[in-house]
């Protein structure tokens, strides 16, 4: 079979690792992909909402599955797109279509259908540029801390957390009478705040059947002890420890069945992953936000502990025959630490030339902001690498991890020291 991988991030050059290990797999395509794709595959230079393009490379090199990485072409309707046309519509394409992207795509589209369906998640207000009084009202009247959330897409940035009413109230004004992020902030969500441990489960679904794959916690903040500005994602666990049989059946019950029955209620055939970013808020689950796509840097480690096939797993999505696929799951964990560019997540450079160390079966190198020059790799991009270690203990993996990333070598690198450090202590306690 032919696959073509959308994207070019540590989360494709995972997924493109992992499809590379099926015998059913001929040829592989990543578009654009990065330097480490480029090892396993053939890089394609075209941008990921390039349909037209996509569509030339899918026929000329018979590909018969396309798996999209991103959120950005989802969103942007490429799925639709593939139904839409006569030589595309029998080619197996794993993501939603737009309708089901808005979950993503909406914050103000994914809170309604939460409250609509049933899925336990902090009570908001929605609020416009016509409504930007009552907004600054509303900040008042109710005790901090306030989150702010733009409705749009924006980069991982459109959230802003604050305990003081009056930062609140200027936020508020700067996303909607000044567009700080565009479009994107042409509404703007003000959200309960939710206290407890974040964590994340992804599912998998062909629109009926589902599988939950290993859930991951991930590390946002720049800085160490979850301070400074928010990233893409510094690094990741799998398993959760705190994330017990109890808990991951709760999420089962009252957040998975009814978010996919919801999307059947809605008339949303919904192909694809779910991320749900949750706060376990008392052992009782809350739904932060939906992402149509895997995390990133989650897949690191929640791809490294699946067992079955890749192949299989995506084709029995697209076919409508998830039910016949049992996932096997390494016991395992899995952490990964990210190598940044310095500066990242504010203005960085690029074109740095790597050394990289080698990888083994339980220390796996993925590549991310990384582009080949010549006969070298050299950064390109913020995030640079992920370095996943696997071992049977959460401390051994996080030793594997780090010691990677101390050994990735260029000009200005950055990693947290300290991903998996809060994990610890808490079995520790
Ligand atoms: P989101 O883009 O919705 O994932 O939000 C980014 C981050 O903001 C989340 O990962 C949480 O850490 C935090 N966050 C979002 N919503 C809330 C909330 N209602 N209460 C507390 N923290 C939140
Ligand atoms: N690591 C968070 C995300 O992929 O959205």
């Amino acid at each position: 079979m032919n696959i073509l991988i959308i994207g070019s991030g540590g989360r494709e050059h995972t997924l493109t690792w992992k499809l590379a290990q099926s015998k059913q797999c001929s040829k592989l395509f990543v578009a654009p992909g990065n330097a480490g794709t480029d090892e396993i595959a053939l890089n394609v230079d075209l941008s990921v909402t390039d349909f037209e393009g996509i569509k030339a490379l899918v026929l000329e090199e018979k590909i018969d599955m396309v798996i999209v990485g991103p959120e950005a072409p989802l969103v942007a309707g490429i799925v639709d797109f593939f139904k839409a046309d006569k030589q595309l519509k029998k080619i197996r394409i794993v993501g939603p279509d737009a309708a089901g992207a808005q979950l993503e795509g909406s914050k103000d589209f994914s809170k309604d259908f939460m409250m609509k369906h049933g899925v336990p998640t902090a009570f908001s207000k929605t609020f416009t540029k016509d409504t930007l009084e009552e907004g600054k009202s509303y900040i008042e009247q109710n005790k901090g801390p306030y989150v702010l959330k733009a409705d749009g897409l924006a980069a991982g940035k459109g959230v802003i957390i604050t305990e003081d009413a009056a930062e609140a109230k200027q936020s508020l004004h700067e996303m909607l009478a000044e567009a700080k992020f565009g479009d994107a902030s042409s509404k703007v969500l003000i959200e309960q705040f939710l206290s407890g441990i974040e964590l994340s489960v992804f599912v998998l679904t062909d629109g009926k059947n589902y599988v939950i794959l290993p859930e991951a916690k991930d590390y946002k903040r720049i800085g160490e002890a979850d301070t400074g500005l928010n990233t893409g994602g510094m690094g990741a666990v799998s398993p959760v420890p705190f994330a017990d049989e109890a808990f991951l059946s709760k999420v089962e019950e009252q957040v998975v069945k009814p978010t996919l029955e919801g999307l059947q209620k809605e008339g949303i055939h919904y192909v694809g992953f779910i991320f749900i970013g949750l706060m376990n808020q008392d052992g009782e689950p809350k739904v932060i936000e939906y992402n149509v796509r895997m995390g990133d840097p989650e897949t690191q480690v929640v791809f490294p502990r699946i067992q079955t096939d890749a192949v299989r797993l995506f084709k029995a999505a697209a076919d409508g025959k998830l039910d016949k696929v049992k996932l096997k799951v390494t016991p395992k964990t899995a952490v990964t630490s990210v190598v940044v560019a310095g500066g990242y997540p504010e203005a960085y450079k690029k074109g740095d030339v790597m050394d990289i160390p080698e990888a083994d079966k339980d220390k796996l190198i993925f590549h991310a902001g990384t582009a080949i020059q010549g006969e070298e790799v050299v950064t390109n991009g913020g995030r640079v690498m992920a370095l996943t270690g696997m071992a049977k203990t959460l401390n051994a993996a996080v030793k594997k991890s780090q010691s990677m990333a101390r050994k990735v070598k260029y000009k200005g690198k950055y990693y947290r020291k300290d991903i998996g450090q809060d994990l610890l202590a808490l079995i520790q306690k």
